[in-house]
């Protein structure tokens, strides 16, 4: 091994603590049902592992959620890793497993440090580490991931991020060579950009999209800064070169876990859905259909050996799925763009009597569907397509969620109140200064979502009241975190 555990990944500063609600085993099989794929065979039991899991934080939501199943998190950066194995001691998660380790011990693992897997996740990692690291992913996933078992990989892309790859390789360069910590060097050369933004340089009067990339540094954290950009293996990916990468561990693109992207109708005109569909292979099929979105991040899933399942199959599965509504009744809906702009009103009319339904509690889509056929006048033979793409917008806003059935929420909610415990406790305790608030997480492990929801910070004091024992004032502050198994 190098004596340079960090293979140039920028290690000296503490990453974000993000949450992914894409990495949970439910949303991805909602994803594969969408685009037509059945789902891993693990069922109960599940083995999932996530590479490059950071602070965690997804992963023991997870475990907290789903005790049933196995949880794997692997991250070569021990601050991570300790960090999240407090976490897990104070929760009590017996079920997880959160290992320092490099990508290359596990590619070879002859230790047989892993078993194999039903699910593994990488969530901005892949074009993040270098060309070996890649190849080491590539490679561990072909000797653990079991056949059926699904891959999802979150990725910077192309030619979405053409424009602006300007904007990084500066920021990088210029970090690098200046002496001293990372987040400082990261600093000045975001004031470098910055500078010769306002100074009209040439290359950003000529490009409105490096403009607008190098506008949305203003506000960034030094983290952010240092994990997003400065890492010298940083190189976005088309689409059609990661899926050859994944070709060679026998991996199969099978659809986005962005749920709105498993509709082309949504994403393109007619056509230029014809354009796509007439590539010679499904991987620039996927490519071209990245030309005319421009969008900078995938979100894939592939599975190895995938199956596809039949009109009944999917209608079956699909049925099975019940949401949850996440915000209070009533409240305001966000403004939803497509790259197509605002969704057809036959769709967006549908809004509102779901979220009437779901107000009442969870529901599956097949109750949706009885129910608005019955209540809505002209409900027709194209209204079950049109909910379907009313969901995967609405999950796309962050307005409705997957949830667990209520057995499992039972079975979740204990360790689920103990992470959220020691997560609040993590952040209330370490924190005594008007900084207060930047220290809470940005959200909450559920057991309704089997996931992390976004909890506001006057939620999160009105938590922390209750479990410290005192009366939380107004009466109904924590109704919503309740509902949603938060506590
Ligand atoms: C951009 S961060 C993403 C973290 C997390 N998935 C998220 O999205 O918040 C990439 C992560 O991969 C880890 N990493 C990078 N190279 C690695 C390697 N060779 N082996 C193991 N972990 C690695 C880093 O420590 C970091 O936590």
């Amino acid at each position: 091994m190098t004596t340079d555990w960090t293979r140039g990944y920028a290690s000296d500063i503490d990453y974000t603590r993000g949450w992914y609600r894409e990495l949970s085993p439910l949303w991805l099989d909602t994803a594969l049902a969408l685009a037509g794929v059945a789902p891993p065979q693990g069922g109960d039991g599940a083995v999932w592992l996530e590479l490059g899991c950071g602070h965690g934080l997804s992963a023991l939501a997870l475990a907290a959620a789903r005790p049933d199943m196995t949880v794997i998190a692997v991250d070569f950066n021990p601050t991570h890793i300790h960090g999240a194995q407090r976490l897990a001691r104070a929760a009590g998660l017996a079920n997880i497993r959160l290992m320092e380790a490099d990508f290359a011990d596990l590619a070879e693992d002859a230790a047989g440090l892993l078993p194999p897997v039903d699910y593994v996740a990488l969530h901005g990692v892949y074009t993040w580490v270098g060309e070996e690291s890649r190849g080491h992913i590539a490679r561990l996933i072909s000797r653990r991931l079991k056949p059926g078992g699904a891959a999802y990989l979150s990725y910077n892309c192309l030619p979405g991020w053409a424009a602006a790859m300007p904007v990084q390789y500066l920021l990088n360069a210029y970090g690098q060579a200046l002496p001293g910590p990372k987040a400082a060097a990261g600093d000045q050369a975001r004031d470098l950009l910055l500078h010769l933004l306002n100074q009209a340089a040439g290359y950003f009067s000529g490009n409105a999209a490096a403009s607008a990339r190098a506008d949305r540094l203003r506000g960034a954290t030094a983290p952010y800064l240092v994990h997003e950009y400065m890492h010298s293996g940083w190189r976005p990916a088309y689409h059609a070169q990661v899926a050859e990468d994944l070709a060679a561990a026998k991996l199969s693109y099978a659809g986005s876990a962005a749920w709105v992207e498993n509709f082309p109708d949504l994403m393109m005109t007619w056509s230029q859905q014809e354009m796509a569909a007439s590539a010679p292979t499904r991987a620039l099929a996927e490519t071209v259909k990245d030309y005319i979105t421009n969008q900078p991040l995938r979100r894939d899933i592939f599975v190895r050996g995938p199956l596809t399942l039949d009109a009944r199959q999917r209608v079956a599965r699909l049925g099975a799925l019940r949401l949850v509504a996440l915000g209070e009744p009533g409240a305001a809906l966000p403004e939803f763009t497509l790259p197509l702009g605002a969704p057809d009103p036959e769709i967006s009319r549908l809004f509102h009597p779901v979220l009437a339904l779901l107000a009442g509690g969870p529901a599956t889509l097949a109750d949706l569907v009885e129910h608005l056929a019955r209540t809505l006048a002209d409900w027709g033979p194209d209204s079950a397509g049109h909910l379907l793409r009313a969901i995967a917008i609405l999950v796309a806003g962050d307005v409705l969620a997957p949830c667990l059935a209520d057995a499992q929420i039972q079975a979740a909610l204990p360790g689920v109140r103990r992470l959220n415990q020691a997560l609040l406790a993590d952040s209330l305790v370490t924190a005594a200064s008007p900084d207060t608030d930047t220290r809470l997480p940005e959200r909450l492990a559920s057991a309704v979502t089997g996931g992390g929801i976004l909890a506001s910070v006057e939620e999160m004091r009105a938590l922390a009241a209750h479990w410290a024992g005192e009366v939380v004032m107004p009466t109904d502050a924590l109704s919503r975190l309740a509902r949603l198994g938060v506590v």
